[in-house]
């Protein structure tokens, strides 16, 4: 799978700890992604990889350019059968190649997958408020807000952000 600005293929367990780094070093951000670096660690994202392929609950890529790791993002099921239709996405372009296309690439396949699979039938996703490139191109492809949690990131003291709910229905 290949577009102008990253090439994307299937995760593999041997790129754990260069993903969990690359989170880390986006996670030093605040605002970006919920996670501190501490919470993020190589085996949690390995075993979610293994996970996601071996029982065919979802789906990991990542997008490289010109052979190098630009950014990964996967879509997971949630675990209970009756909201086994929906899957929930994580997204993360690594420092240095956000802005290029890198995610719309990678959110193209990943809902390419969610279309082309009659188990899936909702993607939902959590975004800070304050991530604006995210929102936008979430909005442009059609997610729309369901609700918003105030004040539910303290990332200082005095200093919060909101989580806003967003979801694409994607089934029938
Ligand atoms: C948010 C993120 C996934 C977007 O991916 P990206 O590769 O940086 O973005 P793209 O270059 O594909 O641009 C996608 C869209 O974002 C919007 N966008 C890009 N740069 C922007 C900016 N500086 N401000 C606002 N919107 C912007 C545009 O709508 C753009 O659409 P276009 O294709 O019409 O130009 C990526 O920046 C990222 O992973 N950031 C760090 C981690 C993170 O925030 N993850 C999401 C947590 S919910």
């Amino acid at each position: 799978m290949s577009s102008d600005a990253a090439s994307i293929r299937n995760a593999r367990p041997e790129d754990a700890p260069l993903l969990a780094a690359a989170e880390r070093a986006i996670a030093r951000v605040p605002g970006r992604l919920a996670s501190r670096p501490d919470e993020i660690d190589d085996d949690a994202v390995r075993r979610t990889i293994v996970d996601l392929e071996a029982r065919g609950r979802g789906i990991y890529l990542v997008a490289e350019r010109e052979g190098t790791i630009a950014g990964h993002a996967f879509l997971e099921a949630l675990s209970l059968a009756v909201t086994s239709h929906v899957v929930r996405l994580t997204i993360a372009v690594h420092e240095g190649h956000q802005g290029q296309g890198v995610g719309r690439a990678l959110m193209h396949e990943l809902l390419r997958w969610a279309r082309s699979n009659p188990r899936v039938e909702k993607v939902e996703l959590q975004v800070r408020s304050s991530n604006d490139r995210a929102i936008a191109l979430y909005r442009s492809l059609g997610f729309v807000e369901e609700g918003r949690k105030t004040r539910r990131l303290k990332i200082g003291p005095d200093a919060y952000l909101d989580d806003i709910y967003m979801a694409l229905w994607v089934g029938p």
